[in-house]
């Protein structure tokens, strides 16, 4: 194909932005690629790598990829099929040998295998023939300014490589580096883009039927097996359960769901997803300042077609009237996410006083951003905060769907066997609190309404939906260690629950389970504790009758701190008597420094236990972790 060899010399001018999104920076990322893409004069085609046919990529000249990594270095779900086809042996060297692409990832540093995604990513293309750009771009959670202090330069970068590239057409100029475009407010989407449309729709769907005034009786029809965003599981709550002491300051749930008939099936060490439901006085009060209806019905309908793929193929439906109130409600997060820098650039156009559209202007600018980050970012300033602070600015429907942060659904590893519940899945939620630099206290908005949940008062639904966890529980025959501090026990609640279950049926052999647990105080927040115990006595799963061990560490009870991996250290002999017969080993908790602590804990007692060296007892580990014999799942 002549053009795929000779791409310097076409004058094409489309630039396919593909993106894989799992909270949706990837995708705030992408939009905005297309944005500045526009503004120089190119053809950006907006695309989620799920609605992109990847075999049509060596006919693309010059492609960009946005990919954020989650959790333990796994791609986002959309990515997955994409993924899969570009590991195809038979695409061979040359496949990609006339599109040139450059691949920006969004990661957290925090994270050991950071913006892995991305960089495996950048290099599967390059193995595949594909001319990088330029050097691929990497996005830092952890940096102060966010992934934005990444993405500003290697945009400019970007836009000046390929502006060498593609020459600008006659008569026309582009925006000076430093002009942010400020001056310039797109066409006004008189209804809402087709990509935002895209990401909507899920959510929309999900929450359309119990917020709004969709019947209750008919929840348990669904007949789809695992729910999913579009079909999510109406689940009814049962019980709402404070499993830490009143007068302890974390509060921590048991959340009971009825999965109903559904016929919606897990396995222990799964996840469930969750869309939460807002604060209706934040949303009534949001209502209010940006004067919209709540009972109106409006159509949302894509404005701006060449932005995605998927219209090419004619998937996206026409859609029903929705009320207002229902899409503020299930789409638009208005108190707890922090907007971005776009939202502000967007306010500078609409504020009616001089003063407030020269602040705005100055926040969307370079030099303002280290003060934007002060205002926004660090005091986690919410849509509602922010539009309060700026009183003059209406934004209307249209312009608040762009913006205005999407409300994401949460997900939370299933605590429960549906062997030993098989209607049911029971998730342990830590209610999120903490206080800004200021001062001011936030709650997290989905673990603070599912605590606020009283199934006693009525029917409460809620749509949820399962995927597949970093972990999965082996066969009965496996032994097995497992550390899990705090709400990291969850997963483990599942896997015990499920052998228990097994091993009372008799006609199964289980083999031991070490259980290593942590928590503060063993009478304030000792999660499940009646269940542990209840476990471990004569010959269930965790007695050490069977070889079995539920160990606690305490880490507030003394002075000095006792962790799991104390714990660990302390039963080497049977930690590494399971090692060697098999074993395999799952962590579960909260991603600081708990599982590299409790990594070296192991490489300390193998080396001890089998006298190597430290060096062997890592390789040992590192050898157990591609065996999958090791595996990790961390949240922060
Ligand atoms: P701490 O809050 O007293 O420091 C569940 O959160 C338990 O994990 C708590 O007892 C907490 O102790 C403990 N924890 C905190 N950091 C840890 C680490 N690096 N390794 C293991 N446990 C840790």
């Amino acid at each position: 194909m002549e053009k795929k060899q000779q791409p310097e010399k076409n004058k094409n001018n489309k630039l396919v932005i593909l993106y894989a999104t799992q909270t949706g920076n990837a995708q705030d990322v992408a939009e905005r690629m297309g944005r500045e893409a526009r503004r120089h004069h190119l053809q950006p085609l907006v695309v989620s790598m799920h609605a992109y046919n990847p075999s049509s990529l060596p006919g693309e000249h010059y492609v960009l990829f946005v990919v954020s990594t989650t959790g333990q270095g796994d791609p986002p779900d959309s990515m997955r099929g994409f993924w899969k086809f570009l590991l195809r042996k038979s695409l061979g060297h040359q496949w990609l040998a006339g599109t040139q692409f450059a691949v920006f990832g969004l990661g957290d540093s925090g994270y050991q295998k950071y913006n892995v995604v991305a960089k495996k990513l950048d290099r599967r293309l390059l193995d595949l023939g594909g001319k990088p750009l330029l050097v691929k771009g990497l996005g830092d959670d952890q940096h102060p300014f966010g992934f934005e202090a990444g993405l500003d330069p290697w945009l400019a970068s970007l836009w000046l490589t390929l502006r060498e590239q593609i020459p600008l057409p006659v008569g026309l100029q582009d925006p000076t580096p430093g002009d942010t475009g400020l001056g310039f407010l797109p066409p006004p989407p008189v209804s809402i883009t087709e990509f935002y449309l895209l990401r909507a729709r899920a959510m929309v769907d999900a929450a359309s039927n119990p917020f709004a005034e969709v019947a209750t009786s008919d929840h348990n029809n669904n007949s789809l097996q695992h729910g999913a965003p579009s079909m999510p599981v109406f689940a009814q709550l049962l019980k709402n359960q404070r499993l830490t002491k009143d007068d302890h300051d974390q509060d921590v749930r048991h959340i009971e769901l009825d999965l109903g008939n559904s016929g919606a099936q897990y396995v222990p060490g799964d996840i469930l997803t969750l869309l939460p439901r807002q604060n209706p006085t934040s949303v009534e009060k949001f209502l209010k300042h940006c004067g919209l209806d709540p009972d109106a019905y409006v159509t949302v309908e894509a404005a701006d077609c060449d932005t995605s793929a998927a219209d090419e193929k004619g998937d996206v439906p026409k859609r029903q009237p929705i009320l207002v109130k229902t899409l503020v409600e299930a789409v638009m997060d208005v108190d707890s996410a922090s907007p971005r820098r776009y939202l502000f650039e967007v306010m500078s156009h609409f504020a009616g006083a001089e003063h407030e559209r020269e602040r705005l202007v100055y926040f969307a600018t370079p030099e303002g951003r280290d003060d934007l980050y002060r205002y926004n970012q660090r005091e986690r300033r919410t849509v509602l905060e922010v539009l309060n602070d700026f009183p003059s600015v209406q934004l209307p429907l249209e312009w608040l769907l762009q913006t205005v942060p999407r409300l994401q659904p949460r997900s939370f590893s299933i605590a429960s066997s549906q062997k030993a519940h098989p209607n049911e899945a029971h998730i342990t939620v830590a209610v999120v609190k903490w206080a800004t630099p200021f001062k001011r206290e936030r709650h997290g908005l989905c673990s603070s309404w599912l605590a606020s949940l009283n199934p006693n008062q009525g029917k409460i639904f809620v749509p949820i939906w399962f995927t597949s966890g970093a972990i999965k529980l082996p066969p009965p025959s496996v032994p097995l260690i497992l550390v899990g501090p705090g709400t990291g026990c969850a997963p483990f609640h599942a896997f015990v629950e499920e052998r228990v279950t097994i091993l009372s049926r008799g006609d199964t052999v289980v083999a031991p389970v070490l259980f290593f647990f942590g928590c503060r105080k063993q009478a304030k927040d000792f999660l499940y504790e009646e269940d542990w115990l209840a476990w471990s006595t004569g010959k269930n799963v965790l007695s050490n009758n069977v070889g079995g061990g539920f160990f606690a560490a305490f880490s507030r009870d003394q002075s000095e701190k006792v962790y799991v991996q104390h714990k660990i250290c302390e039963q080497g002999e049977n930690v590494w008597q399971i090692l060697q017969s098999g074993g395999a080993v799952y962590v579960a908790g909260s991603a600081t420094k708990m599982p590299s602590d409790v990594m070296s804990a192991f490489e300390r007692v193998i080396a001890k236990e089998a006298g190597w060296p430290i060096k062997t007892a890592s390789q040992y580990v590192k050898e157990l972790e591609q065996k999958g014999r090791y595996t990790v799942e961390a949240w922060s």
